[in-house]
């Protein structure tokens, strides 16, 4: 298990900062938060950029894997059981030992008490769904989960045997060839995700956009349509980034102690309402 991360010291300024977005929070009708690598650096998985990322440790991997696997699946899958590249060893044994941190508990909780409608996540770690989160959409895929690449029908490990000297696995409903639920680079985003990812960022009015570098799309989209339609954009990252400028609210700090205090600040104001 990651050690826990150091504690933070919130300054003054930040207090009021925070206090002015529970208000907007529970001001909101419809509130989805996007969330990024940055929220699992608590959980011990690094991010992919900036200091201490994969990217910047190992250089960022052929943008073509999706391409690599149409062409050869088979091969595709014995690097998967076997992986041989230093990023995908680094980041399969990290996901192997991650837990949910105070940040993706705090989020779940949002979504228990009503204050958060939607959670949309680029990581594929399946953290948010350890920590209970329900209204969940994983927009790159879960690194546990298969699916089937014509019916985009997912599986859990166990649910499709895999045969090393017969690869790639069928899929039991149509037969299609299956692969990791991880939405690989060059891979079109499953059409169900998307559709259900745009369908909740039109309804949304407050978006939290939290430990993201938001350059990748079309992700990185979803805040500027919130913002397009008139809503308002709280982020939650220790240091600027591309999309700072255009951020209603930017709070600088370590995702699990600004969201464990906007939590409590939410709930106290809850409290007060009530
Ligand atoms: N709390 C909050 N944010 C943090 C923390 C923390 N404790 N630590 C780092 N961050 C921030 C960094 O400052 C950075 O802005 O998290 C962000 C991580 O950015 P990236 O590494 O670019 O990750 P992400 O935005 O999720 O990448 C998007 O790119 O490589 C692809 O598919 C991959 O889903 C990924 C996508």
């Amino acid at each position: 298990m990651a050690p826990p991360p150091p504690e933070f010291e919130l300054d003054s300024s930040l207090g009021d900062d925070l206090a002015r977005v529970a208000q907007q929070l529970s001001a909101a009708g419809h509130v989805v938060a996007l969330t990024g690598a940055g929220l699992s650096v608590e959980s011990g998985i690094p991010p992919f950029r900036g200091p201490g990322g994969l990217w910047t440790k190992y250089g960022e991997p052929p943008m073509d894997g999706y391409r690599r696997f149409l062409e050869d699946p088979a091969a595709a899958w014995r690097e998967r059981l076997s992986p041989r590249a230093e990023w995908a060893l680094a980041l399969r044994d990290t996901l192997a030992a991650a837990e949910p941190n105070a940040g993706h508990r705090a989020l779940a909780e949002f979504e228990r008490i009503g204050l958060l409608g939607c959670v949309i996540t680029q990581n594929i770690d399946d953290l948010h769904a350890q920590a209970g989160s329900s209204n969940l959409l994983e927009i790159h895929g879960n690194h546990r989960l298969l699916r089937c690449l014509e019916c985009v029908r997912r599986f859990e490990p166990d649910a499709i045997a895999i045969d090393p000297d017969d690869l790639p696995p069928r899929c039991p409903d149509c037969g299609g060839p299956v692969k990791g639920d991880t939405v690989q680079f060059g891979e079109p985003i499953p059409p169900d995700v998307l559709r259900r990812c745009y369908a909740e960022v039109e309804r949304s009015d407050c978006m939290l956009v939290i430990g993201t570098s938001a350059t990748v799309y079309p992700a990185a989209d979803f805040p500027m349509e919130v913002l397009r339609r008139g809503g308002c954009v709280i982020e939650i990252n220790p240091t600027d980034t591309d999309f700072t400028a255009s951020a209603t609210e930017s709070l600088r700090g370590p995702a699990g102690a600004l969201l464990s205090r906007l939590l409590d600040l939410s709930k106290s104001e809850a409290g007060a309402a009530a």
